[in-house]
């Protein structure tokens, strides 16, 4: 019979046992380390949009008004449904982008949905795949194309615009530049920074009205913290900041609002956008895809 090797036991124990803690303390720095670098880029954003908070929390209330210039807004707004912005197709913004669906029409054009345009200037990357860094380079590009509202070029629009003395007049009044091609886009802008959805259940249950939120839609807000949905769908407006497999990150704030959901249409309810996830859900229950979809219902 072999000799049982008590010391050769210990040692072996000891070195696995080792092992074990090192490797638990490895993924202790990498999840600190993940969460500082999460908690960096929301104050990083805060402070970009001019917000209070220190970005230490998951979430943050949805400001009821991003900083804008009101008199600009207000003509940005006239200029949404401004029909001679077009050259041919008289398409205005609001032709496509529904403000009582979130923002979006729920249709391809080109070869994307219409991007849901409520809480957009929240976000700092733009179009289907993120390509664009600025609210104005994608209002641009939307006044100027023809599957868009395709008005030709921006000079064109801006002396289209130019025979209207009274809306020249309301440029005066807001840029000392008057009515001009940049001015124009930066009034679209302006305006978009004033279409938040603010006031949904998830606001309210934030603002401190607990009742705001079923069980079920606690329990899917519970899930939605753990199943590490926040790796991309970060910042105030839960996305809008990163791009995953040349895919805008869509926010999901507003998303209750939304009929159609994924920058292809291709679904037209939250679960089935849900299974197409990365973290994917496949080892969900039927019990938490029900509870992420009532708590995403909130938003
Ligand atoms: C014919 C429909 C149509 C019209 C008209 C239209 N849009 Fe869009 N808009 C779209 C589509 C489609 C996209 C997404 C394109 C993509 O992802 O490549 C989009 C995307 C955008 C985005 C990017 C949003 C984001 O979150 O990435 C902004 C901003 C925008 N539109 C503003 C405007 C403005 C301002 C006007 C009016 C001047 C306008 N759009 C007119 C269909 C339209
Ligand atoms: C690795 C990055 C990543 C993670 C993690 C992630 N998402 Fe997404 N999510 C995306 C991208 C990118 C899109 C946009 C896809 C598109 O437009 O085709 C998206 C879109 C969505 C949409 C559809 C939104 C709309 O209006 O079209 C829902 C719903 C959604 N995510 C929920 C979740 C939930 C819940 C979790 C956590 C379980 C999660 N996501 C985790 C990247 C991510």
């Amino acid at each position: 019979m072999r000799k049982f090797d008590t010391n050769k036991l210990v040692r072996t124990g000891a070195v696995v046992a080792g092992a074990v803690l090192l490797g638990w303390a490895a993924f202790g720095i990498y999840r600190w380390q993940v969460r500082r670098t999460q908690v960096a880029a929301n104050r990083t954003e805060l402070a970009r949009l001019g917000l209070p908070g220190d970005g230490t929390k998951d979430f943050m209330p949805l400001p009821a008004i991003l900083p804008h210039s009101a008199g600009a807004a207000r003509l940005g707004e006239d200029l949404f449904a401004d029909k001679r912005l077009a050259r041919t197709s008289r398409r205005t913004c609001t032709s496509c982008h529904w403000l009582n669906m979130g923002g979006s029409d729920g249709k391809i054009h080109g070869r994307f949905m219409t991007r849901p345009i409520v809480n957009a200037a929240a976000t700092t990357r733009f179009l289907h795949d993120g390509s664009f860094t600025n609210f104005t380079d994608a209002a641009k590009l939307m006044l100027t194309d023809g599957t868009y509202a395709g008005g030709g070029s921006l000079d064109e629009i801006v002396a289209r615009l130019a025979a209207d003395s009274q809306l020249v007049a309301g440029f005066a009044r807001v840029y000392p530049t008057g009515l001009t091609g940049e001015n124009l886009l930066d009034a679209l802008e302006q305006y978009g920074r004033t279409l938040l959805s603010a006031g949904r259940p998830f606001d309210r249950f934030q603002g401190g009205d607990d009742h705001a939120l079923d069980e079920q839609a606690k329990a899917g807000f519970a899930l939605f913290r753990r199943k590490n949905c926040l790796a991309c769908h970060q910042g105030p407006v839960l996305g809008g900041h990163k791009v995953y497999e040349d895919r805008k990150v869509t926010p999901l704030r507003g998303i209750g609002l939304r009929r159609v959901f994924l920058s292809d249409a291709s679904s037209t309810d939250i679960a089935t956008a849900l299974s197409r996830m990365p973290s994917g859900d496949r080892e969900w229950t039927a019990e938490e895809r029900a509870a992420l979809t009532a708590f995403l219902k909130t938003l």
